[in-house]
């Protein structure tokens, strides 16, 4: 079973009561974000998850209570959700939170605030083969068919959250701002430690490297995926057929090899080529 998407400027988002236009234009329009917020965006399934954990522990000084015992999406809570709306306004300060939403759609707040942004990219090959099989099994998204069939709908932009260039290429133009981070998932996957400690500075947060130790082996792959606060496997039965797929599928960088055919990888690689066209920053997959 999968649900109907609506469009939204041109954006489509499934159609739960999750997302409606009401709040999408209320968080574009009049949500203000505080000058300590911090905001991890990030294009579905490139590591939204894994940002929240690292954010969450950060906050606590390395300490695993909180993630061990409070369910990720109330901890960072997804803003362009209806739910979360009452969620945030009552959350205690520095406020953390999480979006899929691409620059046009974010808070328009956020150009007059300090409220902090690390944006996290990963190759959008691997992107695309984590979301071929999450669309199996959230019953929120269309069926994805084939490999090719999706392969179809992601380069032309035919997916939840909109195309996966235009997202990049709409939150680059904010590279230059002071309070706006960019990384990519290969990097916290290469060095989490390193990346741990980049981040903390960026949010001027002092941790000590016991604490920054903690962090680190509180969201390693292995302690998320047996962490049931954040492996989504509390997520109802309504919402997910757990027997389809899992959050914690691979966590590797890469893999999309494995998946890919010669022609497919051919035909992403042109495209990413045209899209990319003109993009001064290189990626770790470049
Ligand atoms: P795979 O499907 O390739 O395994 P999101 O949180 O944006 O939905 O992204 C999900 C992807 O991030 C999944 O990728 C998941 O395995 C990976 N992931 C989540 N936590 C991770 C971690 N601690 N280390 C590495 N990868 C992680």
């Amino acid at each position: 079973m999968s649900v109907p998407y609506f469009k939204h400027k041109g954006i489509l988002f499934p159609e739960i009561n999750s997302y409606t236009v009401e709040h999408l234009s209320y968080l574009e329009n009049e949500f203000q974000l505080l000058d300590d917020d911090v905001v991890s965006v990030v294009y579905p399934k490139s590591g939204t998850h894994w940002m929240a954990e690292i954010l969450s522990l950060i906050q606590q000084n390395g300490d695993p209570t909180w993630t061990r015992n409070v369910p990720l999406w109330n901890r960072v809570p997804w803003i362009e959700t209806a739910e979360a709306k009452e969620e945030i306004l009552n959350q205690a300060r520095p406020r953390l939170m999480s979006t899929h939403l691409p620059f046009q759609l974010f808070p328009k707040s956020f150009l007059h605030s300090k409220a902090k942004i690390l944006y996290t990219v990963r190759n959008p090959k691997d992107a695309l083969v984590s979301s071929f099989y999450f669309s199996k099994a959230l019953k929120m998204l269309k069926d994805p068919g084939t490999m090719q069939d999706f392969l179809e709908e992601f380069l032309s932009g035919n997916v939840t959250f909109g195309s996966w260039f235009d997202h990049v290429k709409g939150w680059l133009a904010m590279k230059d701002k002071p309070n706006f981070f960019i990384h990519t998932y290969e990097e916290l996957q290469q060095d989490l430690w390193g990346s741990v400690e980049r981040i903390c500075r960026f949010l001027g947060k002092e941790l000590t490297s016991q604490q920054i130790d903690s962090v680190v082996a509180n969201a390693s792959f292995q302690t998320m995926k047996d962490n049931k606060m954040s492996n989504f496997t509390q997520v109802a039965d309504e919402y997910i057929d757990h027997s389809k797929g899992k959050l914690m599928r691979e966590g590797k960088s890469g893999t999309w090899k494995n998946y890919l055919t010669v022609a497919q990888n051919e035909w992403f690689h042109s495209v990413y080529q045209e899209k990319m066209r003109g993009v001064t920053v290189t990626f770790p997959w470049d």
